[in-house]
């Protein structure tokens, strides 16, 4: 192929990929909303394929059985399908809040998210957190309303409680047809096309109440506006039923039609575009043990620039080192593939025995690195009981390779006593305790420790080590071998802090 070519190929396959979430509270329709897509994609035959049911309605040791049957949680990571000419990246964010961390480092990994709202309930509890993730990072929202097949709510007043306590500006994409047990469809604003269950006509008094409503619309309501959706600032809205598989093309056709396309990356020296020749990748998410019957471990890479070619050799930037991709994988709704080649946008699979970590950048030929990966402090700090003195060893390899896949943070007391663990959620910890059980053969227990807070303490070398020293027994190494400063409280930690006014303590560090 000429090279003028291979660079129009390049842009086109990019600018067809959509790589997205979807956010919501649990029971909006997440699932639900899922299983359409896939299905209007082709990629499953049968709705009801994605998972049996959603997260919240099982109870905590259903989960951990789940969570053990290694099967249903990768298919769910990431799932491709195609549609309207493009290529769909659909990446799962765990549904319970325990998992944020791992929510909040998938959601570096898209370009868009959809957030699905109730129609009867608006905004909850858990959809305006996942929306704050995504306005950090500007990630553009396109918002559903699900669930106009029953009572709901007036569509003015759901846009308006949108737009107030979001702060996001709100622009309907399409109108509802009838409500309730009578919502027949929808009317597209910009194309002006209906989309509509069975025919109605003109005298139904459900096209006499839209005639009136539209005239209310295009008076009150702001129309699209590209640049405004791009940058963070104002959400397209459809309104539709998942479960009646009502809004859903209205909604995979707006993601054809505007995108957004795989966006440009911060890394720490300059941005990277995404149609850039040479390849960059960043790994957000580890999995290991997926298949119990093959001790595997997968990096899931978001390809950021460039394509990547089956047998291509790329550089780790954090260590130098070369990985090679022997076999780097695409996820279906039920199976994996082998990548033959994938371009910026994809999410693929590189399996790999502890090399890759969260937060690595891969590059084909210069050394960036990807930013915005971070680790939060976490709250719970427990230290690891382990029964079995014998096991030792085998806790300590366990453990490092599952705080390496961001189940748990893992630091080790600069004193020597057992390593403590760091978590956000209490689940994470009832995941980490399984797992070590069923996958490594290591049975532990969780000790209270004094400490409720974890903060990386960085600064001149004499001054931290002098630091250090004085405070030994508060003190432990992250996974990286960061240093840790453990406080027993917020008193504790802020009297710390403003006593050695040189060195900073932070609650949030970047990895890669
Ligand atoms: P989640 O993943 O966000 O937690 O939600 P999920 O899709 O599991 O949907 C939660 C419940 O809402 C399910 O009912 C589902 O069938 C229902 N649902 C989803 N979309 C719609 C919709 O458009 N209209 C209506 N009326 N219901 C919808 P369930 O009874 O709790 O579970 P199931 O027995 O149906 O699985």
């Amino acid at each position: 192929m000429s090279e003028a070519r291979t660079v129009a190929r390049l842009h086109d396959e990019i600018a067809r990929r959509r790589t997205f979430a979807i956010i919501s509270h649990p029971d909006a329709g997440k699932t639900t909303l899922t299983e359409r897509l896939l299905r209007a994609g082709g990629a499953i035959q049968l709705a009801g394929n994605v998972r049996a049911k959603g997260e919240r309605r099982r109870t905590r040791s259903d989960w951990m059985g789940i969570e053990r049957d290694r099967g249903i949680s990768v298919v769910t990571s990431v799932m491709t399908f195609e549609y309207g000419g493009c290529i769909f990246n659909l990446l799962d964010t765990p549904g319970h809040e325990d998992f944020s961390e791992d929510t909040y480092r998938t959601l570096t990994a898209v370009d868009s998210a959809v957030m699905v709202i109730d129609a009867a309930k608006g905004i909850e509890d858990r959809t305006r957190k996942l929306f704050e993730i995504c306005r950090l990072r500007d990630i553009p929202i396109v918002t559903f309303i699900n669930k106009m097949d029953r009572e709901a709510r007036d569509p003015f007043e759901l846009l308006d409680e949108i737009a107030s306590t979001l702060a996001l500006d709100t622009a309907p994409a399409t109108w509802p047809v009838g409500r309730a047990a009578q919502f027949a469809g929808t009317y597209d604003l910009r194309t002006r096309d209906l989309r509509l269950t069975s025919e109605i006509g003109q005298s139904d008094p459900r096209m006499e109440a839209l005639g009136e409503e539209l005239d209310l619309v295009r008076g009150a309501l702001p129309e699209f506006d590209l640049d405004s959706f791009n940058a963070g600032h104002l959400t397209p809205v459809f309104f539709g039923s998942a479960m009646r598989e009502i809004g859903v093309l209205d909604l995979l056709d707006a993601l054809v039609a505007f995108g957004p396309a795989p966006r440009a990356q911060a890394t720490d020296t300059r941005i990277v575009q995404a149609d850039e020749p040479n390849l960059t990748a960043l790994v957000f998410k580890i999995q290991a043990n997926m298949d119990p019957n093959h001790r595997d471990r997968i990096a899931f890479a978001r390809i950021c620039s460039g394509r990547l070619e089956r047998g291509m050799r790329l550089k780790q930037v954090r260590t130098g080192k070369q990985i090679p991709l022997h076999a780097p994988q695409f996820f279906f709704a039920r199976d994996r593939q082998l990548a033959e080649e994938a371009y910026a946008g994809d999410v693929v699979g590189i399996p790999n025995h502890g090399t890759l970590r969260i937060g690595d950048t891969l590059s084909e030929s210069e050394d960036v690195r990807f930013t915005g990966v971070p680790h939060f402090a976490p709250e719970i700090l427990r230290r690891v009981r382990l029964d079995d003195a014998m096991k030792a060893k085998k806790l300590r390899s366990a453990l490092t390779e599952l705080a390496e896949e961001g189940v748990v943070q893992l630091f080790r007391p600069a004193d020597g006593s057992p390593p403590i663990v760091g978590v956000v959620g209490t689940l994470q910890l009832d995941v980490l305790a399984a797992r070590l059980a069923g996958e490594y053969g290591v049975a532990i227990g969780f000790d209270s420790t004094p400490y409720s807070l974890a903060r990386w303490v960085s600064g001149e070398k004499t001054k931290l080590e002098a630091f250090s020293t004085a405070q030994r027994s508060a003190m432990a190494e992250d996974l990286d071998g960061d240093p840790v400063f453990l406080a027993s409280s917020a008193f504790m930690m802020r009297r710390t802090a403003e006593m050695n006014e040189a060195l900073t303590f932070r609650d949030i560090k970047q990895i890669g």
